[in-house]
């Protein structure tokens, strides 16, 4: 009988409950792919459990308490005493990047970070590891499902986003305090990561410009469907004159555009390259369950074998001033020479 492999779980919310109930649900079948057997060894919360401690009982370490500290210094504990460590935490990566895997590398340990982008969605392996000797050229997509909800919902409905946003909140599709969905900022720390991994080169939250969706109108969502368009907040990651080029912002997409159907809370991620033309994926963004499942498949990667490295190939400059096209909206009065003027 080998060995169990002892998780240290720090912080036991929507993610970490849910991760814990499946770990207990799907021990068997870990052990079967992996070859060991999952169990929890403790359990950090804000008002349980002794970190240190915590890190001496196990052989992993999982972390789903969010923020950035006192994640940080957890994270780089474990992978400075050699364990490896599965984290969903977006603004962690996007933030303290450089460091983290720095860290991984120097103690030869792994850092997974499925969950973090896309949630069930395997983004990041494919990215990391099917594409990981392709030339990519461009990485966009939807990547928060609570603003893919509310530009679903007003389009749909014709509401005002403010009375859509009340009702997210209500179904739990945005949180008490949605302002880092709504104004770009989570979708920018998804895209600073994806943008690492996919062009092997540093990014930070601080390389990304980011703009939300406060300011869209019902109008704009009623001109778009007359146009037959429709209205995404897109992340977009691509090379640009020989630099990177990393954003986020509202965009009107075509008819038959593979983005466009994505509605509701659901992701999607498309990446392009001369060599594999164009691939999509799409899926549940969040959820407790879907995204303790990504952490799980995680878990199941470590046991089972080598690891993916993150590594820096060159320094490629970030461009912030991209020519692109533009929407805008004019309230006017109906007289001759009105739109001269404008023009
Ligand atoms: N929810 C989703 O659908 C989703 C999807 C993708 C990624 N994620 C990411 O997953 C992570 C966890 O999210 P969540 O929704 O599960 O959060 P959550 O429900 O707020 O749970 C956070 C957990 O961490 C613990 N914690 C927070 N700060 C702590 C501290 N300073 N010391 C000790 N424990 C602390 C909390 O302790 P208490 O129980 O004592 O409060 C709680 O158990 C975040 O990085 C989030 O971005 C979440």
């Amino acid at each position: 009988m080998s060995e169990p492999i002892r998780i240290g779980l720090l912080g036991r919310g929507t993610v970490g409950g849910a991760f814990a109930e499946l770990v207990a649900q799907r021990a068997d079948a870990v052990q079967e792919v992996s070859g060991r057997r999952p169990e929890i060894a403790g359990v950090l919360t804000r008002s349980k459990g002794d970190a240190a401690q915590i890190l001496e009982d196990s052989d992993l370490v999982v972390e789903l308490m969010g923020g950035t500290e006192p994640a940080r210094e957890h994270v780089l504990a474990a992978l400075r005493a050699g364990k490896p460590v599965v984290s969903a935490n977006k603004q962690l990566l996007a933030q303290h990047g450089d460091e983290l895997f720095e860290a991984a590398e120097t103690a030869g340990v792994q850092l997974r970070f499925e969950a973090a982008v896309a949630g069930v969605i395997p983004v990041i392996r494919v990215i990391q590891e099917s594409f990981g000797a392709t030339e990519i050229e461009k990485v966009f997509g939807i990547v928060n499902g609570t603003t893919n909800f509310i530009l679903s919902e007003m389009a749909s409905s014709g509401s005002a986003y403010e009375d859509v946003l009340a009702r997210a909140q209500e179904l739990g599709y945005a949180e008490a305090d949605p302002t880092d969905d709504v104004n770009g900022a989570d979708a920018a720390a998804k895209m600073a990561i994806l943008a690492r991994l996919a062009f092997h080169t540093p990014v930070s939250l601080d390389d990304v410009d980011f703009e939300g969706i406060e300011n869209v109108q019902p109008d704009d969502l009623a001109y778009a469907k007359q146009l037959g368009l429709s209205l995404k907040l897109l992340g977009v990651a691509e090379r640009r004159n020989e630099g990177i080029s990393v954003r986020v912002f509202p965009c009107f997409l075509y008819r038959g555009h593979p983005l466009a159907p994505i509605e509701g809370p659901f992701n999607a991620v498309m990446v392009e390259a001369p060599a594999i033309t164009e691939v999509t994926m799409s899926g549940p963004g969040a959820g407790g369950m879907q995204t303790a499942s990504a952490v799980l498949g995680d878990v199941v990667s470590i046991v089972s074998g080598e690891a993916p490295v993150h590594r820096v190939r060159e320094r490629l400059p970030v461009v912030r001033d991209v020519a692109s096209a533009f929407y805008l909206h004019l309230e006017v009065a109906d007289r001759p020479g009105v739109l001269s003027q404008v023009a």
